[in-house]
């Protein structure tokens, strides 16, 4: 399936597409993602076929404007208004909980529902010609990394979705930040761009972290290990002072390697060799986040044995990132074992 630019013509034939259950990719600033008529059953349980995604996975509903919270969630708390209000359209989700005409297959079979009003103009031209919300989660496959540009969605999906709006490289980069609503006390259930404290500024109270934090003293069993947003190459992180060295091991033992850099360490800028592709990652989270998914794609296409990833700052700023990298990667002590 051919990406095709997204002009009024593509996106009226789009919204035309969707009123008939079929699937539609189109950009969101965060991620591309897979479009189906959220108030059709049949057309959502396409999605989850397309993606191999398990049924149980809940998808978020994309909304053209505030007023329309009402038309999928039972009651929307003055907490979701002042969100809206601050963050919409934004790279924010909230879950509240769902009215019972939204079709279980779209929640997961959860009394909640997700929502969100995306920031991008194609989206947003998209969700006005349609009229109403659209299911999308992002248009990869099933524990790959989300696409970020037209092209990849139609590496991952190639013909089993209808059609492919292309509406250039997305300006964020990761996923929304979700928060949920539906219970007592708000909860943040994936970080990203928004951060926790942007949404306890507007909340006044502290949110619950409904997510694992990372830990990367703590060495996960392969069994454990997160599976979202993974490149297909085994992928490491590793702290900055010991890329060199795990660079020349590698090395040493002709292992192609590949690098997502950040320091400026001037051992790490010398890297040169056949064996190692270095990508050389922006010092600024919002630019870092931007390209990370491009970055990896790039190296998971390579055939290489492996990916270094130069663990970033423990930060705020780079959370999402480090919540992202934690899930594409394992710990480098239990892959050590690989090279001997
Ligand atoms: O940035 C984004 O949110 C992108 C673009 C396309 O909007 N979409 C996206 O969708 O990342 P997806 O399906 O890849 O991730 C949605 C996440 C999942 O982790 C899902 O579990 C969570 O949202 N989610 C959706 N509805 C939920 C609900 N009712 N309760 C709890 N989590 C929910
Ligand atoms: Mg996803």
């Amino acid at each position: 399936m051919k990406p095709v630019f997204a002009d009024d013509a593509a996106i009226e034939y789009a919204a035309n597409l969707l009123r008939q259950g079929r699937l539609v990719a189109f950009p969101t600033e965060t991620v591309y993602g897979l479009g189906a008529d959220a108030s059709k059953p049949d057309a959502v349980r396409r999605i989850f076929q397309a993606k191999g995604r398990p049924a149980d996975h809940p998808l978020i509903v994309h909304i053209p404007s505030v007023d329309c919270l009402n038309d999928w969630a039972l009651t929307v708390p003055d907490a979701a208004y002042q969100l809206a209000a601050r963050f919409w359209p934004g790279p924010l989700a909230m879950i509240l909980n769902k009215k019972s005409e939204v079709p279980l297959v779209v929640t997961g079979g959860q009394n909640t529902v997700g929502l969100r009003m995306p920031d991008h103009p194609v989206a947003l031209r998209l969700l006005h010609a349609f009229g109403s919300g659209i299911a999308a989660p992002s248009a990869n496959r099933f524990c790959r990394i989300s696409p970020t540009q037209a092209v990849h969605v139609a590496e991952e999906l190639g013909d089993a979705v209808d059609l492919i709006l292309d509406g250039g490289a997305c300006q964020v980069g990761v996923e929304s930040t979700i928060v949920d609503l539906s219970g007592n006390r708000p909860k943040l259930l994936r970080p990203g761009q928004i951060t926790r404290r942007g949404i306890e500024a507007v909340l006044q109270t502290e949110l619950m972290i409904g997510f694992p934090q990372s830990n990367q003293s703590t060495m996960r069993a392969p069994g454990m290990m997160a599976v979202h947003y993974a490149p297909v190459t085994a992928a490491v992180l590793c702290a900055t002072g010991q890329l060199p060295e795990m660079v020349q091991e590698m090395t040493a033992h002709d292992k192609k390697i590949g690098i997502l850099a950040l320091s400026r360490d001037a051992r790490i800028a010398s890297i040169e060799s056949s064996l190692i592709r270095v990508i050389r990652m922006p010092g600024q989270a919002e630019d870092y986040a931007q390209t990370l998914y491009t970055s990896l794609r790039e190296l998971d296409s390579l055939q290489l044995d492996m990916i270094l990833v130069e663990q970033p700052p423990e930060t705020e700023a780079w959370r999402a990132i480090n919540d992202r990298l934690c899930k594409a990667t394992s710990v480098f002590q239990p892959l050590f074992g690989l090279l001997t």
